[in-house]
């Protein structure tokens, strides 16, 4: 009987271990769960009502941003003793897909902030940039921006035109940003330059760099198919002196410090695209509930239901994906091709979903009465952004072909 007592407890501990290591899969752990009920009431009851005005006007939503950093959500994975609320990625994950279920510009306001201003900072930059660059942006009073991409360069991360050459104390910056988003409201980013051309992508460095500088001016703002609520602009560099201190890591380190803030951005994303497929999902369910066709509700007739399911399995292993990408992150293990396939997988099931949506509405999926037609658009970006689909390709083709190949 003891043995047998024994025995059942091992098993309880084994299920208990097996319990923690499959959490992201089939349970979220307790914590997860509150934080993503938290979070869909806070987009529930904040962002929802007004996230159309935030898309028709043009309009940075800078009060509920604030409210997102009195939550905990724009600085989510930073540790507590840098003003951050000290959770993992997996939290992250699960955040952003709330948020953008409410709003996708909010979504990806609070995706720069986290995964590519302050991730960066927070793996490469020293105790005095971590004190001075972090924890001011973890409330959402200030916000942060990341330029990789210019107006000649985005895929082709590797071939930055802007230069940064070191003079005395400072680096000089000259070079034209593109396609930045929170551009327009950031107070300080994180910007990649080059220092020398001829190494390639290993002449190329990253700087924080304070909008306050001069040289810096903000340019052109652009005026997008989605994400409406979020700014995206170009930035300017001209003569900008930039102290040396603020040489993010060390000289040359910048390409990699991008592609690895860009492996965590990307699961950010993958959050961004679920929030906007569920979001479709959820308003194809309740308009087929309540449209009646036929002497019924649509949601009777097999044709939609074959939709729903479509619509679903797509949400569904997408997330799972990302999860499991967030899951490997936290737990140190290599996820890069894990965060591209997530990437992908949640981009499709947003374009998809959005699409399908608008199908289930018929016209009042075409007007802007209702968000379908904000999801559709807002769906579209999130297959460009942090890396093409085409570019997701190859960096999954690529760690495939180096694993499987013999
Ligand atoms: N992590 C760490 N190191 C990496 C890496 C990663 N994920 N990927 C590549 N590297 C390293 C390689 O190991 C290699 O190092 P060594 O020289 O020491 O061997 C080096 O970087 C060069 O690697 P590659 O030869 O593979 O690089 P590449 O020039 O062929 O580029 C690429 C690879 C995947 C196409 C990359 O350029 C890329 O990801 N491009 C897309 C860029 C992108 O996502 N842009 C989006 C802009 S930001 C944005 O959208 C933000 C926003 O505002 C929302």
């Amino acid at each position: 009987m003891i043995s047998l007592l024994k025995h059942s407890s091992r098993l309880a501990q084994h299920a208990l271990n097996l319990k923690r290591n499959i959490a992201c899969l089939a349970a979220l752990p307790e914590t997860h769960q509150m934080l993503q009920k938290t979070v869909r009431d806070f987009a529930d009851n904040e962002l929802i009502p007004k996230a159309a005005k935030f898309d028709r006007e043009h309009l940075y939503p800078a009060e509920e941003i604030k409210k997102m950093g009195e939550l905990g959500l724009m600085a989510v994975a930073v540790p507590e003793e840098y003003g951050g609320t000290g959770l993992d990625t997996l939290a992250y994950a699960i955040a952003m897909e709330e948020i953008s279920r409410g709003c996708a510009s909010a979504g990806v306001i609070m995706s720069v902030n986290n995964s590519l201003y302050l991730g960066p900072i927070l793996a490469f930059g020293n105790e005095k940039q971590k004190k001075e660059y972090i924890e001011p942006f973890t409330t959402g009073e200030k916000i942060g921006f990341f330029a990789l991409s210019e107006p000649g360069n985005g895929s082709d991360a590797g071939a930055a035109s802007t230069t940064a050459v070191l003079k005395g104390d400072r680096y000089v910056l000259n070079g034209t940003k593109a396609w930045i988003t929170n551009g327009f409201e950031a107070e300080s980013g994180v910007v990649i330059a080059t220092t020398s051309k001829a190494l390639k992508h290993k002449g190329i460095s990253a700087f924080i760099v304070s909008k306050d500088l001069k040289g810096f001016t903000v340019g052109k703002k652009e005026d997008k198919l989605g994400i409406r609520g979020s700014s995206t602009c170009q930035l300017i560099f001209e003569d900008c002196e930039i102290p040396k201190e603020n040489l993010l890591g060390e000289e040359g380190y910048g390409f990699k410090i991008a592609m690895k803030g860009l492996d965590g951005g990307r699961i950010g994303i993958a959050g961004q695209a679920l929030g906007i497929a569920q979001a479709s999902l959820e308003l194809a369910v309740d308009y087929s509930n309540k449209r009646t066709a036929f002497g019924k509700p649509i949601s009777k007739l097999q044709i939609i239901q074959q939709k729903i399911a479509d619509m679903a399995s797509s949400v569904e292993s997408a997330r799972l994906l990302t999860w499991r990408s967030a899951w490997l992150k936290d737990n140190g293990k290599p996820f890069t091709k894990e965060a591209a396939m997530a990437k992908l997988a949640a981009s499709e099931a947003a374009t998809f979903c959005s699409h399908q949506a608008i199908q289930v509405l018929g016209g009042m999926g075409y007007v802007s009465d209702m968000a379908a037609e904000r999801h559709y658009r807002d769906a579209r970006i999130t297959e460009i952004y942090e890396g093409t689909s085409e570019i997701q390709k190859l960096v999954i083709a690529g760690s495939v072909l180096k694993e499987l190949s013999v």
